[in-house]
């Protein structure tokens, strides 16, 4: 009892002083004094100082992950998550305990442990807010070490070229600006508890139909505006701890072994300072992986453990090159403050958790269409029916490794699993229901709920309700894509029969990537609420209700047709050369050892090359259902003023009016149309404002424009330029509503 006492005294102590390392409490007799425990060195000087105090064994222990423990075949000190790697308690060095978590927490239920469910990450980005990003990513980094993990997997921000895509809902959209930025910022977030960021999957895995065979093919220039410029912005924000290296090939080599992007592009050009860690199963060699930059073999020790350690003695792999790669994980360790704030758990907040996902689902859910004002139901509405989804008990989250479990279970239970991947892929829903939540709103209305399993019985309630809102849904999920962006025939169908039974029908979307909506004509409104997370119904009936002004606005376009996008048919690997993820008695062993033999490779070819997104639209002239940057509002906003002046940071102001009766806060978006010699697609982002006004309030805002926004890669001289000429500066609510322009020369 009383070596109880003292061990939390010495701990506390340490803890507030912040100047006294001390080991992980598992093993933690008293807390240790080393060279490298002084806080005032660099964390390159510490990493250096235990380097010298290190065996072979040691370092070796490092660089490898020591199996899944959800698995059944990881070492007891594991807390469970997706990786793990030893710590070393003779010298101090704490293990380092990874847990996915890109929109929360994984894993929670076989644990035990509650952890906050936000709005899925492309659906944060919605707010354009580097604010909620921020604290949506110290949430997660808070929950991680309040149940014991010292490093997030998450971090997704690999750009959104095919949006079928089964991630898309863990990214963050199509421009490299946006979506860089706000990675950035969450990680940034994430690392502000002591926690090492992560970013990932480095890079161009841009789909999840064959990724660990397919060979993205894309020129230089292409990758390095787009893809790598996301990793870059969100790089130089955060200064994560950790990036993860991607399944797929780039140009030939499979990206956890491919000397271009792991040393050349990210170590140098970035001057990223952390370890690189394999995606799991990513690493397909081990002196190649090394020499090509790859320091952490991930979950297993296949090319890493013995295998690193063979080659060191003969001398495949040189001393200095094993020690750079412990270097970059120590001195992570030591930089995160995970060395000087050892993890202890805690009891997670879930109020405050619950907090933070409403704000910021407040700010994700997007309004596209409100025709004549069918949206915010007002006082004279007195009934509303809502119509299938399980809008009565839950809303969906995505799944894969990124599935963050509903607390007490799916609001609507899920199919047995056939096998342990199948396990990872089934549709979960957060015990959060827009039926109770729209009751507690609208007190004086009556609200029901049909479940649209029989159309006909949805068409004769809506007909006898003010209001119909059909709740349609698309689940996605890592490991698979989806074969079109259509809805299910079935929820087309619903909506399009509740439409003709009344005028006054609202589709809520719970969707990971855009839907296309064949009977957008039909219905009066339309919201995007994405997966919005544990609060996410409470947030929605704000939004329907009015008490909340809606101000998302799309981070990704939403096209008329899955002809519309650079790649119509989704590109499928040959059979063999496929994984299947779901396929009954698939299991992770299995999986694993057939995925590091490497898979025969197939090809896709990303000619769009920097046509991502709008700039595939608006290059193409193809008309959207609705473009990048749109969202709608309670109230209207007028743009006015334009002043742009170039120099070093190219300062663009502009004046915006709330012209209606409601305060709102408007996303205002700055975005330049490059002189022709540049070759750049028709326009490109270069910032924003989120501009917050009181009803007939008018405000000047000043965006600043770094000129790295408006370089461009230069393949020949490998290296960004200004291209000489005449630029278009553009102003406005959206991609395609850009009523300010001044040109100017550069
Ligand atoms: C996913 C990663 C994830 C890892 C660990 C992989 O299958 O691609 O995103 O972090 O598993 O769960």
């Amino acid at each position: 009892m009383k070596r109880r006492i003292a061990q939390t005294l010495a701990l506390g102590l340490a803890v507030l002083t912040g100047t006294c390392a001390v080991a992980q409490l598992p093993w933690m007799n008293k807390p240790k004094h080393y060279a490298w425990s002084d806080s005032t060195l660099s964390p390159d000087q510490r990493a250096d100082l235990v380097i010298k105090e290190m065996t072979l064994d040691e370092k070796i222990s490092l660089l490898h992950g020591q199996g899944m423990p959800f698995f059944s075949n990881a070492p007891s000190a594991s807390n469970g998550g997706a990786g793990y790697t030893n710590a070393i308690p003779r010298l101090g060095i704490p293990a380092i305990q990874m847990a996915d978590s890109a929109y929360g927490v994984t894993r929670g239920q076989a644990a035990g442990r509650y952890s906050t469910a936000l709005p899925n990450n492309l659906g944060a980005a919605s707010a354009w807010d580097t604010k909620s990003a921020y604290e949506y990513g110290a949430l997660i980094g808070r929950e991680l070490r309040d149940e014991g993990y010292s490093m997030t997997l998450g971090g997704g921000v690999n750009l959104t070229r095919e949006p079928r895509n089964g991630r898309t809902f863990e990214y963050q959209g199509e421009d490299p600006l946006l979506a860089g930025t706000l990675d950035g910022w969450v990680e940034k977030g994430v690392q502000s508890n002591n926690i090492i960021g992560d970013l990932k999957h480095y890079a161009v895995n841009d789909q999840e139909s064959g990724r660990n065979s397919v060979n993205a093919n894309i020129s230089k220039r292409a990758m390095r505006e787009t893809d790598l410029r996301a990793f870059e912005i969100a790089l130089g924000i955060s200064n994560a701890g950790g990036v993860m290296c991607s399944y797929n090939r780039v140009n030939g080599d499979f990206a956890c072994e491919n000397s271009y992007l792991l040393t050349d592009v990210l170590k140098k050009d970035f001057n990223f300072k952390g370890f690189v860690l394999s995606d799991w199963g990513g690493t397909h060699s081990t002196v190649k992986a090394s020499h090509a930059g790859l320091d952490m073999e991930q979950p297993d020790k296949i090319f890493f453990g013995d295998p690193l350690k063979k080659a060191v003695e003969s001398g495949e792999v040189s001393q200095d090159e094993i020690n750079e790669h412990v270097h970059r994980i120590l001195r992570t360790i030591f930089a995160s403050g995970l060395f000087d704030h050892p993890v202890v758990k805690q009891v997670p907040d879930v109020e405050g958790g619950y907090r933070v996902a409403q704000q910021i689902a407040e700010k994700s859910i997007v309004l596209l269409k409100n025709q004549r004002n069918v949206l915010p139901l007002s006082s004279s509405v007195h009934s509303v029916v809502l119509i299938g989804g399980h809008a009565d008990v839950g809303v969906i989250t995505g799944g894969g490794s990124a599935q963050v479990d509903a607390p007490g279970g799916s609001a609507v239970p899920p199919p047995a699993p056939k096998s342990i991947m199948e396990s990872f892929m089934r549709a979960q829903w957060l015990p959060s229901s827009p039926l109770r939540a729209l009751q507690a709103q609208m007190p004086a209305a009556k609200v029901t709920y049909v479940s649209g399993d029989d159309p006909q019985a949805a068409a004769s309630a809506a007909k006898s309700a003010d209001v119909a809102i059909v709740f349609a849904y698309q689940w996605e999920s890592e490991g698979m894509d989806l074969p079109t962006l259509d809805l299910s025939a079935a929820q087309n169908q619903l909506i399009e029969t509740v439409a003709a039974a009344n005028p006054k029908t609202v589709v809520v979307l719970e969707t990971g990537s855009p839907a296309t909506m064949p009977w957008i004509d039909k219905v009066a409104g339309v919201v995007e609420a994405w997966y919005p997370g544990i609060r996410g119904a409470e947030a929605l009936a704000e939004i329907l209700t009015g008490t909340v002004n809606p101000t998302g606005k799309l981070a990704i376009t939403f096209p008329k047709s899955d002809a519309d996008l650079p790649h119509p048919k989704l590109v499928l690997p040959p059979p063999e050369s496929e994984i299947n993820f779901s396929a009954p008695g698939a299991d992770i062993s299995n999986i694993m050892s057939r995925m590091a033999k490497g898979l025969p490779a197939f090809q896709t070819y990303y000619d769009e090359g920097l046509k991502v997104g709008y700039k595939w639209y608006d290059a193409e002239k193809k008309t959207v259902l609705f473009p990048f940057g749109f969202g709608l509002s309670y109230t209207t906003y007028a743009y006015s003023g334009l002043s742009v002046t170039p120099g070093d940071t190219t300062s663009v102001s502009f004046t915006v009016k709330n012209t209606g009766k409601r305060a709102g806060t408007e996303i205002a978006q700055v975005y330049a149309s490059f002189p022709d010699a540049a070759g750049e697609p028709p326009k490109r982002l270069i910032g924003w404002a989120r501009v917050e006004l009181a009803p007939g309030e008018s405000k000047q805002v000043s965006v600043p424009v770094s000129q790295d926004r408006l370089t461009v890669y230069d393949e020949a001289s490998d290296s960004w330029k200004l291209v000489p000429g005449k630029y278009a500066i553009r102003v406005g609510g959206s991609s395609q509503d850009l009523p300010l322009q001044k040109t100017v020369s550069f």
